[in-house]
């Protein structure tokens, strides 16, 4: 087989975010991790062989990207998601939440207003609200099948209620997996630029899209939308790559584009890691087979959930994602409080998932799962689930 989704690995003692730190997290070392979105997938050979290459040489020290290295994550845009970024409008970062902090604190001042749409990726509010910036939430709205979508007037009013300066867009959306359509982004776009709102659009979801949905880079609509936005991406979720700290912050206006580099160099970050550097060149050129492969199996565990949950727990409903790998289940129907909820999934069902309320009070009642994992992992985790829920 040329790609092994199927392989449990044990991550245990390596330092894992996900796997070594329940106790610090006040989780009991039985319950089965599904929450942070980091994958149980080895990353792609290519990438691995890369890092191991970039070891080799025994050489760490000061590592600057080239303009060629600029032009090789434009490609793997242009290729995968058809927009055709100027590489000379690219900033290296860390990571995206690092790259999204400085370009808030470029851009507003503290007391501004930014909007996030709830319940979204939580370190957004607390990004805002850590940088004394005044937290506008904006709230999703669901019809009864879990699809969710913009209220677009009540958008609008917040947007003008509050003179919000910054609307963060999470595109694909995490946690509710939705893959904006044209004309909602266009939306957004005409909205927030009549009112001199610059968008910051948060793509790191992109490569993860499902069916007949199309991720549209927000920059790609139209000049002005190009302009009045940054797009914040990284190869850090497609290629779990997290751990080698590199993230990319586009932007095409030059003023915003100075300002928000400064803002990144004025925290002392410098450069990039000479891995991080490495592993992103073999994942942007080489990789495209295993992220195909990649998507169509994580698709096949979130239709597998599906199935399972309308069959052994109907109780629970989960929103169909047409993006994203973290699947967005309501539990509402159980008719438990969100102590005795989190007593059910942590306690009974032994998994440790992200709780729907973290993402903003709307999701109250959901849990997120993490279906990047291998379908054996899969299948034991909704077992668990279902024998918990059953039980009650
Ligand atoms: C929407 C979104 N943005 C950013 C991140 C994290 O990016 P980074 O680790 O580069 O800060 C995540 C991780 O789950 C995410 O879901």
């Amino acid at each position: 087989m040329e790609y092994d989704f199927d392989k449990v690995y044990d991550r245990r003692n390596t330092n894992s975010l996900k796997w070594d730190f329940a106790a610090e997290s006040h989780h009991a070392e039985d319950e089965l991790p599904l929450w942070v979105a980091d994958m149980d997938f080895r990353s792609p050979k290519p990438v691995v062989r890369a890092v191991k290459e970039a070891a080799e040489q025994g050489f760490f020290g000061y590592t600057k990207e080239k303009y060629e290295d600029k032009k090789i994550v434009c490609g793997w845009l242009e290729r995968r998601h058809g927009y055709a970024y100027d590489p000379g409008d690219l900033v290296f970062a860390p990571g995206v939440v690092f790259a999204l902090t400085q370009a808030v604190r470029a851009l507003t001042v503290p007391g501004d207003a930014v909007m996030i749409s709830e319940p979204v990726y939580y370190p957004f509010a607390s990004l805002v609200r850590d940088n004394d910036r005044t937290l506008v939430r904006n709230v999703l709205q669901h019809d009864d099948k879990g699809h969710y979508f913009i209220d677009f007037d009540c958008f609008e009013k917040q947007i003008k209620d509050n003179d919000v300066k910054v609307y963060i867009l999470c595109s694909p959306h995490n946690p509710v997996g939705r893959v904006w359509k044209r004309d909602e982004l266009e939306k957004i776009g005409d909205i927030c630029l009549s009112h001199g709102v610059t968008v910051f659009s948060d793509e790191i979801h992109a490569d993860f899209v499902y069916e007949d949905n199309k991720h549209i880079p927000f920059a790609s609509i139209s000049p002005e939308f190009e302009m009045g936005s940054l797009t914040f991406t990284s190869p850090s979720k497609t290629f779990n790559i997290a751990g080698l700290q590199i993230a990319e912050v586009i932007a095409h206006d030059e003023k915003i584009r100075k300002a928000v580099k400064r803002a990144i160099y004025s925290t002392g970050y410098a450069e990039i890691p000479v891995t991080g550097l490495a592993a992103m060149k073999a994942a942007y050129t080489e990789c495209d087979g295993w992220v195909d492969a990649l998507v169509s199996y994580i698709y096949d565990n979130i239709i597998f959930m599906e199935k399972y949950l309308s069959e052994k727990c109907p109780v629970l409903h989960m929103t169909h994602p047409e993006g994203t790998y973290l699947p967005w289940v309501d539990c509402s129907g159980l008719g438990l409080d969100r102590n005795a909820l989190e007593d059910l999934i942590r306690n009974k069902a032994k998994l440790w998932l992200d709780a729907g309320f973290i993402f903003g009070e709307s999701g109250s009642f959901f849990q997120r799962f993490n279906a990047a994992c291998p379908a054996a992992t899969w299948k034991e985790a909704l077992n668990r689930l279902a024998a918990a829920v059953n039980h009650i």
